[in-house]
């Protein structure tokens, strides 16, 4: 494994945010990431996979480790279901059509959304009424500093709304290399309810879907709403929807009794920051080469040269307004590097 100094990052992140890495290395096996963290034990270390997670306001000054270890199988099948698990470089879109096509079915609400399977659970990823946490079933991850394999079951990651252990106590500790999950063989289990899927599949005259109807469907929506990052950088939602107690949800729509809102227990509410986003005035502006898609005001775009800093200083001044008109925190979802 070649180790290379001052690597470009460009077309390592979704953003196409020119930053360059001090060192750079690309491992294949799970031996060769065992051995580059072993050699490279004291150095500063980042773990990177598709870089459809991150905004590089600077250059990294470490290690980049680029995680490229391939492979998918199913490993059993019983009873209607099957367990199939893909190594942490597989592209995640690729690894949801594989399993379309195999039949499998669980991740198709999960179409089309960029980066690899590795970095899935982190986030615990979700779209369309669905979250990774619904098929998961274990990742086996490296410790860094021991190069010892783990397995973590899904109780152990922890999983919340865009969140899991691997982003909490266990940040940084361990590179994730594979991920199980448990997909239906059989009697695969529909879910449409989520916003438009439905309307797209009458719209396609379909009356009795396949996943690969849904995923179909979830792919033209995200289509139509989402920039693709090849033609224009960007790294998804950039914010959490905001969850909010019971009380500031009151306060906050005695003012504006339209806000749109979904429960989530008995005492707190999610928020659409896209909406409160829209209603700030950020939807579609462009300051420079930074901006707000037109589509979605969830997600910031790189119209091309944008750098780092500008897109977090867009992101502040969102944040700022939208605590300004609503009093309602929003956090970013991406990891601001
Ligand atoms: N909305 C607006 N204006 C906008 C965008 C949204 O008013 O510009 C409001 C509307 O009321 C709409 C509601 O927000 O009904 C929900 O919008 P949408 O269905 O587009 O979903 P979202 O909550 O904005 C979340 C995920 C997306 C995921 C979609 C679909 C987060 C942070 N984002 O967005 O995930 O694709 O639901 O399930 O939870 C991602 O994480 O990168 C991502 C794209």
């Amino acid at each position: 494994m070649d180790i290379i100094s001052h690597y470009p990052l460009k077309n390592h992140n979704t953003f196409g945010i020119s930053a360059f890495a001090k060192e750079f290395v690309q491992v294949h096996t799970v031996a060769e990431l065992a051995e580059t963290l072993r050699e490279n034990y004291g150095k500063k270390l980042f773990i990177l996979g598709g870089g459809s997670n991150m905004l590089l306001t600077k250059d990294i000054d470490a290690l980049v480790i680029h995680v490229d270890l391939k492979g998918r199988e199913v490993i059993n099948e019983a009873d209607g279901y099957a367990h199939v698990k893909a190594m942490a470089g597989e592209n995640w879109h690729e690894f949801v059509l594989y399993c379309i096509e195999n039949d499998l079915g669980g991740l198709e609400n999960l179409s089309l959304i960029p980066g690899n399977v590795g970095t899935t659970p982190i986030q615990n990823i979700g779209a369309y009424g669905t979250e990774i946490k619904d098929t998961f079933v274990s990742c086996e991850a490296m410790e860094i500093a021991t190069q010892q394999l783990r397995t973590f079951t899904k109780e152990e990651c922890e999983f919340a709304y865009r969140e899991s252990i691997f982003k909490g106590v266990l940040k940084d500790r361990y590179v994730i290399v594979s991920v199980t999950f448990r997909l239906t063989t059989i009697h695969h289990k529909i879910n449409i309810s989520y916003g438009d899927i439905a309307a797209e599949l009458t719209k396609n005259g379909v009356a009795v879907p396949t996943i690969k109807d849904v995923s179909n469907a979830v792919t033209a929506i995200r289509q139509s709403k989402l920039p693709n990052p090849k033609e224009l950088g960007n790294s998804g939602s950039f914010f959490k929807n905001p969850i909010i107690t019971a009380e500031e949800f009151e306060k906050a729509s005695t003012l504006h009794p339209e806000m749109p809102h979904y429960p989530v227990s008995d005492t707190r509410v999610k928020v659409p920051a896209g909406w409160l986003i829209e209603q700030s005035g950020f939807k579609g502006k462009r300051f420079g080469d930074a901006g707000v898609h037109a589509k979605q005001a969830l997600v910031l775009v790189n119209y091309g040269n944008a750098n780092g800093q500008e897109l977090l200083d867009l992101s502040k001044k969102i944040q700022q307004t939208v605590l300004d008109n609503f009093g309602i925190s929003i956090e970013a979802e991406v990891n601001i590097i």
